[in-house]
């Protein structure tokens, strides 16, 4: 029989989140603080620990693996660790994506599909430059939308992450979503997590998918896709369009059931959920007993899983259900 993960709950867990840095080139103000301290590097896995990782859990049964950040493209060499993990690709390893901002997809699309990138997601929040400058603090619009004109002339398939901001971007829900038909993109929209202190108050922001979903059914009818792609976004068609429309829904409804996931942070800290604390610490074993030691302690996470996340927007939630902010775990 295939080798497989399953958790203390009877979940399969065949996909590997993996943050390879907690650095990004953006300050997006529903995931970072304006000033962040950057862990120090002695404290983040070298490229060389990541790759012995990643053969560990293929090697236990994951069947996709996402990187992510922090932005994984400001990681040096970076390529080089996607090269690698990209060798089990036709052995084991069904897909190799990532997650990114885009702002330096234009030097590297190429290089990423050579190494067997077919498909990455791509946070965008709007498609106005000052509005873009405003939420990721400082960032240049016309850099990201020069990189997904790379990454689609290199044959990659795009889809937007659009985090739905009551007070930023709610009037360009339709617009962006007739944009990325125009483009050949797909469009996910992500209810904001609580997730780390940010200096903004969380409620000012969120916006509840299930009334944006009401708003776009005034303008086309959606109708759900039975397939999911492995993530939580449940998809829909878009009548009179061809872009595919994600949803998630942290908050107004969530996925956990069906969880599939594990997280390894750029520390070396294997997550067991976005919404929790609790996590087992790979580097150190690692680091003290090379794999040898690090074996036992994936039954150790698997065990360890808990149920669901437990996020919570508005009047009596805390202002962050977890301390840690989304770019060390990589969302
Ligand atoms: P695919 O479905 O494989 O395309 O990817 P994805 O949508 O899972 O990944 P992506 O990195 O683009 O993340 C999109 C959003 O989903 C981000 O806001 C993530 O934080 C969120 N997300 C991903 N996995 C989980 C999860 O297990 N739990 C929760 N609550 N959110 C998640
Ligand atoms: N809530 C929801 N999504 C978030 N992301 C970053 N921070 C948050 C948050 N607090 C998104 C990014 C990126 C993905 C990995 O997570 O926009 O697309
Ligand atoms: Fe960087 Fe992504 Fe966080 Fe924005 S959401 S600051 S692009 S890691």
């Amino acid at each position: 029989a295939a080798i497989s993960m399953t958790d203390g709950l009877g979940r399969r867990i065949d996909y590997l989140r993996i943050s390879v840095t907690d650095r990004c080139d953006l300050r997006c103000r529903y995931c970072m603080a304006e000033r962040m301290q950057f862990l120090p590097k002695n404290q983040v896995l070298t490229l060389e620990e990541i790759a012995l990782l990643a053969d560990l859990f293929i090697a236990r049964g994951v069947r996709r693996i996402r990187l992510t950040g922090g932005e994984p493209l400001v990681r040096r060499d970076i390529i080089d660790l996607i090269h690698r993990i990209g060798r089990h690709l036709d052995a084991g390893l069904q897909e190799l994506t990532l997650t990114t901002n885009g702002t330096r997809l234009a030097d590297h699309a190429q290089a990423l599909h050579d190494a067997g990138v077919r498909r990455i997601n791509v946070s965008l929040d709007t498609l106005q430059a000052d509005r873009f400058a405003h939420v990721t603090r400082g960032g240049d619009l016309a850099t990201v939308l020069r990189g997904l004109d790379a990454a689609r002339t290199a044959g990659i398939a795009i889809k937007i992450n659009m985090v739905a901001l009551k007070d930023i971007n709610a009037d360009e829900i339709l617009p962006m979503l007739r944009w990325c038909d125009g483009q050949g993109f797909d469009l996910t929209l992500i209810e904001t997590m609580p997730l780390g202190e940010t200096g903004e108050d969380r409620t000012d922001h969120y916006l509840p998918l299930s009334h944006v979903a009401k708003e776009i059914e005034a303008h086309h009818i959606l109708t759900p896709i039975a397939a999911r792609t492995g993530g939580p976004a449940r998809y829909h068609t878009v009548d009179g369009l061809g872009v595919r429309l994600g949803l998630i829904t942290p908050l107004t409804r969530n996925f956990c059931a069906d969880c599939n996931r594990m997280r390894l942070t750029c520390e070396g800290k294997i997550y067991m959920c976005l919404g929790h604390d609790d996590h087992v610490d790979f580097k150190a074993a690692l680091r003290s007993g090379g794999l040898a030691a690090v074996e036992p302690l994936v039954d150790r996470a698997l065990r360890r899983k808990p149920a669901a996340h437990d996020f919570r927007i508005g009047a009596g939630a805390p202002s962050a259900a977890v301390q840690r902010h989304m770019s060390v775990t990589g969302g």
